[in-house]
């Protein structure tokens, strides 16, 4: 468990989140610019959590205990296993108290502290945003990642196009 503020927490997924992950996730302004499904279902958040509950780098966002959003790093492999892709998503009735700016810089720590005895370490942090998705990029920018480019039609969901801003972070 790492803290993140005085009430939220990451932890990672337990089968019981089922029911709160399903909830939090039927909002479509939550998953409209996520590769998450819409409309998203319990079998969805079954399936999700059986399938990714161990993955080293994906993390709950816990307030009470209870699922209210997610972050994760995403170690690539081979020629790119030095860097990581961040994700994450918060419930809508969170957003702007700096919750996931805080979520971020914890998750930073954690991978510097697992870089500290890793094989392979995790030197450049990415995330791709899409254009018009302003509250993830300003997370993002208070972190320390810098704007580095733009993907044209990077992005497709419900048969609409997205340029996206790739976002970079390095690491020492
Ligand atoms: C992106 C997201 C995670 C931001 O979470 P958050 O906890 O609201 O972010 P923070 O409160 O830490 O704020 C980060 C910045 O966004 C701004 N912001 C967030 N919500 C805002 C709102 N409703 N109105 C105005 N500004 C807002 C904050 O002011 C802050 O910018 P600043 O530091 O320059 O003032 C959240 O909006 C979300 O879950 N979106 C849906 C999922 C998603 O898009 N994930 C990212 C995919 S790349």
């Amino acid at each position: 468990m790492f803290k993140v503020d005085e009430n939220t927490f990451l932890r990672k997924y337990r089968d019981s989140d089922d029911v709160e992950l399903s909830k939090e996730l039927a909002d479509e302004e939550v998953t409209r610019y996520t590769t998450i499904p819409h409309p998203y279902t319990l079998q969805h958040a079954k399936t999700f959590i059986s399938e990714n509950k161990n993955l080293v780098g994906l993390f709950a966002i816990v307030q009470e205990d209870k699922v209210v959003g997610a972050i994760e790093y995403d170690q690539q492999k081979g020629c790119f296993a030095h860097k990581a892709i961040i994700g994450y998503w918060l419930k809508k009735g969170l957003w702007n108290q700096g919750i996931m700016k805080n979520a971020l810089a914890t998750l930073i720590k954690i991978v510097e502290k697992q870089n500290e005895t890793a094989e392979i370490k995790i030197k450049r942090l990415e995330a791709h945003v899409c254009n018009g998705n302003e509250f993830s990029g300003r997370t993002l920018m208070r972190n320390g990642f810098e704007k580095e480019g733009i993907l044209v039609k990077d992005f497709c969901k419900n048969n609409v196009y997205y340029d996206t801003t790739i976002y970079g972070k390095i690491l020492e």
